[in-house]
């Protein structure tokens, strides 16, 4: 009999009042891809903690490793086990180089210094190459990227001699091109017989990696699925408890008046010969690989470059746009990708944010704010958007991600635009909230919006959009209609 390499029965864990974990009983094979997935709180970190032996969990649980009871269970006895654990923060050092971060286990033996800074180099060096991956191996870990930092993590596990590494949400503050470098390693790992357990919020990511997924609900386990018997929209509701099927179908708007009409728009290297309309109340999607040329478009669209050739054209009228102030007056709104570095300040206020882009509109004759209306006009979105908010004078960073982005899009919308670009709207948003912005772009666009919405994630594009084009290298390649073509063939012609 083949018996997991992980095992919990009943396991409960609680802080306090809160239930953490209620009663689990859960396994991992040896070698598989498993994946995690619920919403903020459900559990899933105090779960990895548990078996990492970090917290101990409470009276009456059973934990197998290898086939062995190990409760009660200290961080040094999981790590000698074989569990390695890729926390969010990643755990490493910053002051450190990646030799030594990778090698850290050698720290503490009794090796004399210069033979022990060969060995760390040594162990490093293996495990980079075991991931095919080359970096640095005196670099600072402080001067590398958020991914590269998080490949040191993955190796410190490699030379640990990890046999299930755990990821908590890995790819939440990664690009879609890191995210794939990432899902080449964990197949790596899995090609080795190591298992890898993966938390994420991207239900694609999911889909298209693990064998198994399991589903927590408040504290509970749902369900464990094979990857092949459930799709997004599915795992969506089992992790909400809400119906999301119901989703939104596409509507013809083939007879509504295009507001954005995109003629031969070309700037060299970026995007060529693009050409399409955003009709009064459509949603229209983008869709494509990372690096297709959507972002440039888009920043195009919004008076950030200059195409080369082509035109644009508002509500019938040809623009030029020399600036995002061009843009803003004729009636084009962007919500970049990048909402912490384009869309908001962090450090400033809610208000503040959200009333930046119409501080003009609301100067009086005399040119001096109304304190007032300001404040008002603030509030008036927050309650249209349901932000959750502890007090409009705290900083943005105060904030959830999913409630900084409906703040970035009340700021936008605050402008009164004709025409809404939203770029990757959801990254780093969990399902609750994405499932509001849908709600919000479906309801802007029944009020007469015209919206592009930019996303590489077509159960998104489809769950949301009347109509979809296909960008790649540049070009738009493809136009559809959700329900026209299947989710799974179109994200086929995208990979391909
Ligand atoms: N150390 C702790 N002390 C008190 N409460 C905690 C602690 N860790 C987690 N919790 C609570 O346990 C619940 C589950 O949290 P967590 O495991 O972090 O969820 P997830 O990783 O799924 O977002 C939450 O309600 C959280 O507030
Ligand atoms: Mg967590």
């Amino acid at each position: 009999m083949i018996h997991p390499f992980l095992r919990l029965t009943g396991v409960s864990k609680r802080f306090g009042g809160v239930l953490a974990l209620d009663h689990v009983d859960w396994d991992v094979m040896r070698g598989e891809v498993h994946c995690l997935v619920g919403e903020n709180g459900c559990g899933k970190s105090t779960l990895i903690k548990i078996v990492a032996g970090v917290h101990p969990p409470d009276a009456g649980s059973g934990l197998q490793i290898g086939g062995e009871d190990v409760l009660p269970l200290s961080p040094s006895r999981a790590h000698a086990l074989g569990i390695q654990v890729i926390f969010q923060d990643l755990s490493l050092f910053p002051n450190l180089s990646v030799a030594e971060n990778i090698g850290i286990d050698l720290a503490l033996s009794g090796l004399a210094r210069p033979a022990r800074f060969a060995e760390m180099r040594r162990i490093a060096r293996a495990a980079l190459a075991r991931l095919a991956f080359d970096l640095p191996l005196d670099a600072r870990v402080a001067d590398l990227p958020v991914a590269e930092r998080q490949i040191v993590a993955i190796c410190r596990g490699l030379a640990a001699e990890a046999k299930l590494v755990f990821m908590d949400e890995p790819t939440s503050s990664l690009t879609r091109a890191e995210v794939n470098r990432l899902l080449a390693i964990v197949a790596r790992l899995k090609a080795e017989g190591i298992a890898v357990v993966f938390v994420s919020h991207r239900l694609d990511e999911v889909v298209e990696i693990a064998e198994r997924v399991t589903v927590m609900r408040d504290g509970r386990r749902v369900g464990t699925f094979p990857v092949a018997e459930v799709n997004e929209r599915r795992i969506a509701s089992l992790m909400t408890g809400l119906d999301i099927s119901a989703s939104i179908v596409a509507r013809d708007m083939s007879a509504a008046p295009p507001l954005l009409a995109v003629r031969n728009l070309t700037r060299e290297g970026e995007f060529s010969d693009v050409s399409f309309d955003v009709r009064r109340g459509e949603v229209l999607g983008l869709t494509g690989l990372l690096g297709a040329g959507r972002t440039e478009l888009a920043l195009s669209l919004f008076g950030m470059t200059r195409p080369d050739s082509g035109t644009i054209a508002i509500a019938g009228n040809v623009v030029h746009l020399r600036s995002n102030q061009d843009a803003l007056r004729a009636g084009i709104a962007y919500v970049s990708e990048d909402r912490l570095n384009l869309g908001l300040n962090l450090r400033q206020s809610i208000e503040d944010n959200l009333t930046l882009a119409v501080l003009d509109r609301l100067r009086g004759a005399l040119g001096l704010l109304s304190t007032a209306k300001r404040k008002q006009m603030a509030q008036s979105w927050i309650d249209r958007l349901s932000i959750k908010i502890p007090g409009l004078d705290r900083p943005v960073s105060t904030l959830s991600g999913g409630n900084q982005q409906r703040v970035v899009l009340a700021k936008w919308l605050a402008t009164g635009p004709k025409v809404l670009i939203l770029d990757s709207p959801t990254v780093g948003v969990d399902i609750k909230n994405k499932q509001g912005i849908y709600e919000v772009v479906r309801q802007l666009a029944d009020e007469g919006v015209g919206i592009l919405l930019i996303s590489d994630e077509v159960g998104e594009i489809f769950a949301t959009c009347d109509r979809v084009l296909h960008m790649r290298a540049g070009r738009i390649v493809e136009e559809a209609v959700p329900g026209g073509v299947s989710e799974d063939a179109l994200k086929e012609r995208i990979y391909a």
